[in-house]
């Protein structure tokens, strides 16, 4: 069966005008508290926040929601999510983060319309891979688009798009101007530094550092800002996402069962800070040799899928394991400019395109 989105959408709507506000004349949608509804093939996210007066009524009305979405024909999953007030402190929901959250929690940047996040469970399965094409492909969209490299301890982004020599333009307004590539605005800590040398900052001092990122570059008008987390889901992951105001987190990670437990720390990172999961990318799911063309099963694959279905969030799709791709990063020419006919393009394409359709 076809999921109808159209359909769908507006059943949601009607139902969110129907469920009413106890001892209030009013319901969820007239009182402004239906943030916004995302829907994928089945899979029903939606975002509400309540003000000061309803809160005491907030889980008896999110019940309901769930409950009504879930019975709607064709959808498949719900995720019932809350956002926090700007401003309103989150690190409450996440016990253990450094100290420098509350500062800047939840922040929009001003002219920038949605801040997606790439995360994952632990190193090296190709975020910044992942990040940097999205990014790509979500300019060929015809959108506006910049990528900050917020891993400030492996920061790979300036070698990836062969700006390693780059050293971004200070205004006399003390801020940044972005450096360009490929038609993105890029910033990261690997623009500032020389090379090799060891990065000693501790906890605050990044956290002080991406804020600069954030409101001190000249980002100008941006449909997107892709944001490459450093690996893991630890407390300093948590402080990051929890000081802006994301629009959604996509998840790598590879294909082994052990995926299972690192989308689940990816998972519970966002939702403690309430933000929407875009969905999850298998990366190097097969291997697709060279010579022949042939793709082969390396691990017992399908963990993103096997997760993604386990917690009830979207999968992206997958992405094989070729050695041309190793390449096109190290000589700093991104897969989606190199080989844009590639199974890695399409499939980040194909990801963008999904983006573009729930964060318009
Ligand atoms: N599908 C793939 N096929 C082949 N090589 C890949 C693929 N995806 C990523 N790589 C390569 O694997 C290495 C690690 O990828 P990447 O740097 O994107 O991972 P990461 O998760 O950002 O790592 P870190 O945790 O260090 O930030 C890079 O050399 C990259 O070019
Ligand atoms: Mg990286």
């Amino acid at each position: 069966m076809t999921f109808d989105k159209k359909r769908v959408l507006t059943e949601i709507q009607d139902l969110l005008e129907r469920i009413a506000i106890p001892g209030t004349p009013t319901n969820l949608v007239k009182a402004g508290c239906v943030q916004r509804i995302i829907a994928h093939e089945g899979e029903v996210s939606v975002v509400l926040a309540f003000p000061e007066e309803f809160l005491r009524h907030k889980e008896e009305m999110k019940r309901a929601v769930e409950n009504g979405v879930t019975a709607i024909e064709g959808v498949t999953k719900t995720q019932i999510l809350e956002k926090l007030k700007p401003g309103e402190e989150r690190a409450s929901a996440a016990p253990g983060a450094p100290d420098a959250a509350p500062a800047m929690a939840g922040r929009d940047v001003p002219g920038v319309k949605h801040i997606v996040a790439v995360a994952s469970g632990k190193g090296g399965v190709g975020k910044s891979t992942v990040a940097v094409n999205l990014a790509i492909e979500l300019a060929r969209t015809g959108a506006q688009v910049g990528l900050l490299d917020s891993d400030v301890y492996g920061p790979s982004v300036p070698k990836m798009l062969g700006l390693e020599a780059e050293r971004p333009r200070a205004t006399d307004q003390e801020t940044v101007v972005p450096v360009e590539r490929y038609g993105l605005k890029t910033m990261s800590i690997g623009y500032l530094l020389e090379e090799d040398s060891p990065v000693i900052w501790r906890g605050p001092m990044v956290t002080g550092l991406l804020r600069q990122f954030l409101f001190q570059v000249e980002w100008g008008e941006l449909d997107y800002l892709v944001l490459d987390l450093p690996p893991g889901t630890g407390d300093a992951q948590l402080t990051l996402v929890q000081s802006i105001s994301l629009a959604g987190g996509v998840i790598v990670t590879t294909p082994q069962d052990v995926a299972l437990l690192d989308v689940q720390r990816g998972i519970q990172m966002f939702s403690r800070v309430e933000v929407p999961i875009l969905g999850i990318v298998e990366n190097m799911s097969s291997f697709q040799c060279p010579h022949c063309n042939e793709t082969t099963e390396i691990f017992l694959s399908g963990g993103g899928k096997a997760a993604a279905d386990r917690f009830g969030v979207p999968y992206l799709g997958s992405i094989p394991l070729a050695p041309s791709y190793a390449v096109a990063g190290d000589r700093g020419t991104p897969v989606s400019v190199a080989e844009p006919d590639s199974p890695m393009a399409e499939t980040i394409g194909s990801i963008a395109r999904r983006i573009r359709e729930q964060l318009p």
